[in-house]
């Protein structure tokens, strides 16, 4: 494994954090169940303990203190209903799927760089809506990953946590942003979203599920919404089914095309795309690949004037150290940092990186291959006509920027990567979209 590291200051030496062995359930359910929640039998068929990232302190979520013991797809089947209600909001026409659309990943329903919410739904946010899928193996957020698969002593920097910066540590926790986040769901207390289900249709199920006092004590109907949602995460139907082709191809049940072939192997090789070096691609303790190394990095993504933030010169949005996590300000060297996403059903997106500057996936390895080679094209000029290279990005953090292959190459040089290598490379993307079916060679005999 090449050793690789994000920054000089920041002390590690490589950021890959261990592929986590494919779990058939996620990391809450089972913490869940080994916590006593859930009769085992009642959750998916064939669940498998391994790969649950959570920590012990998480077990007090998920101690069991209903009135009744939910099973995982009674859970499931609730989280679902309450992902897909705008009656959760306090405009009452935003639901999680408004922004989380699942014809998109469950990422961003439109061409837009951040979504709409609030009371009035007038409330730009700051940030691109991510994909919800595959993160169900992501680990909990830490500055100091070590690989337990390899060299033990290696430090590889932080890790894992959900939001573009790491910031919450459990889908859960997660969950409790959106529903209470001014500019997105707006409900002004845990207590208000409780009074929203409570007059809901499915009020009833939610006695059903929880107990019939389960209202009685609003923390606890809070952390229901909070644990059924997180658990509709979780399935793996809607959120990590690995259908895609490239499955089918690691399972041996289809071949790539030329060009995908092309396209993985510039993906892997560590003297063109060097893609794999942060999103690897290869089957790992015979887990499939997730596509990200839950780990951070900065690529120096152009500053995108569509978020209204942005319209203010002094406002930066620096990932891991700021300013929408609190805890690590200050370390420089964090600084434009921001958790490498999954790419699988990428090619269903319709914006790209934290900042959404992006609109099609050409453009996102395009600028990988020409960041470097071909700055005018991606950034602006200033009065003086020169190009404001890193312009998302105070000057003191722009040595953070990750200047290995395929980048670090100078100006007018050659990029690592040929037109035709961007070009398979976007083909290879493509066949990471789930819901793959093979083309039918020989056709289906007439009854
Ligand atoms: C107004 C649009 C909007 C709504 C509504 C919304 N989200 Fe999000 N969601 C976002 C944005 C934007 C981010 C990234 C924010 C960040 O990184 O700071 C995000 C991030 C997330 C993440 C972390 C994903 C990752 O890759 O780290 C999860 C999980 C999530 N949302 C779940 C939900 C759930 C559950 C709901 C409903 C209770 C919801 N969201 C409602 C816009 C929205
Ligand atoms: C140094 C680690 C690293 C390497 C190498 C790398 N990526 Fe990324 N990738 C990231 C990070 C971090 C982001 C998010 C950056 C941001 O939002 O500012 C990202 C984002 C993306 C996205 C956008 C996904 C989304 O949901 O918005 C695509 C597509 C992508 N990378 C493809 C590639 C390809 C293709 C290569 C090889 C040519 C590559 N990456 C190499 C770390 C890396």
């Amino acid at each position: 494994m090449p050793a690789h590291r994000v920054t000089a200051a920041a002390g590690f030496t490589s950021r890959r954090p261990r592929a986590r062995p494919r779990a058939v359930l996620g990391a809450a359910l089972v913490v869940w169940m080994a916590a006593g929640g859930a009769r085992a039998g009642s959750a998916a068929a064939g669940g498998s303990a391994a790969g649950g990232s959570a920590t012990g302190d998480e077990t007090p979520f998920y101690l069991n203190s209903f009135g009744k013991t939910p099973s995982a797809a009674e859970l499931s089947a609730l989280g679902r209903t309450l992902f897909f209600d705008p009656g959760l909001s306090a405009s009452g026409s935003l639901a999680c799927a408004s922004c989380h659309d699942p014809a998109h990943a469950f990422a961003s329903p439109d061409a837009r760089a951040v979504q709409r919410g609030g009371a009035d739904r007038a409330q730009p946010g700051v940030r691109a809506v991510p994909s919800l899928m595959y993160e169900q193996n992501m680990p909990p957020f830490t500055e100091h990953f070590f690989d337990s698969d390899g060299d033990d002593s290696a430090d590889q920097g932080p890790a894992g946590g959900t939001l573009w910066d790491g910031r919450a540590q459990s889908a859960h926790e997660q969950a409790r942003v959106p529903l209470l986040s001014a500019f997105e769901m707006a409900n002004s207390s845990s207590a208000a979203v409780v009074d929203k289900v409570l007059r809901a249709p499915y009020a009833a199920q939610f006695r059903r599920v929880f107990g019939t006092g389960v209202f009685d004590d609003r923390g606890l109907a809070f952390k229901a919404v909070l644990l059924a949602l997180e658990t509709f995460e979780e399935s793996p139907d809607d959120f990590y089914p690995y259908s895609s082709k490239y499955d089918a191809f690691l399972r041996g049940t289809a071949a790539l095309s030329a060009a995908e072939q092309r396209g993985l192997a510039a993906f892997d090789d560590p003297a063109r795309g060097n893609c794999a070096r942060c999103h690897p691609s290869a089957m790992r303790e015979g887990a499939f690949p997730q596509f990200t190394d839950f780990g951070f990095a900065a690529l120096g993504a152009p500053r995108n004037p569509a978020i209204p933030a942005n319209a203010n010169p002094r406002y930066y949005d620096l990932g891991l150290c700021g300013p929408l996590r609190a805890d690590l300000a200050g370390r420089a060297e964090y600084c434009g940092l921001f958790r490498t996403p999954t790419l699988r059903n990428a090619a269903r997106q319709r914006v790209f990186l934290h900042n959404g500057v992006f609109h099609r996936l050409e453009d996102v390895v395009r600028f990988y291959a020409e960041r470097d080679t071909a700055p005018e094209k991606w950034y602006p000029r200033n009065a003086k006509g020169e190009v404001m290279k890193f312009d998302d990005l105070p000057p003191r953090y722009r040595k953070n920027v990750d200047e290995q292959p395929p980048f670090g190459r100078r100006a007018g040089g050659q990029s690592t990567l040929s037109d035709a290598d961007v070009r398979d490379i976007v083909a290879f993307l493509r066949a990471l979209s789930d819901g793959w079916a093979p083309a039918r060679t020989s056709p289906r005999p007439s009854p």
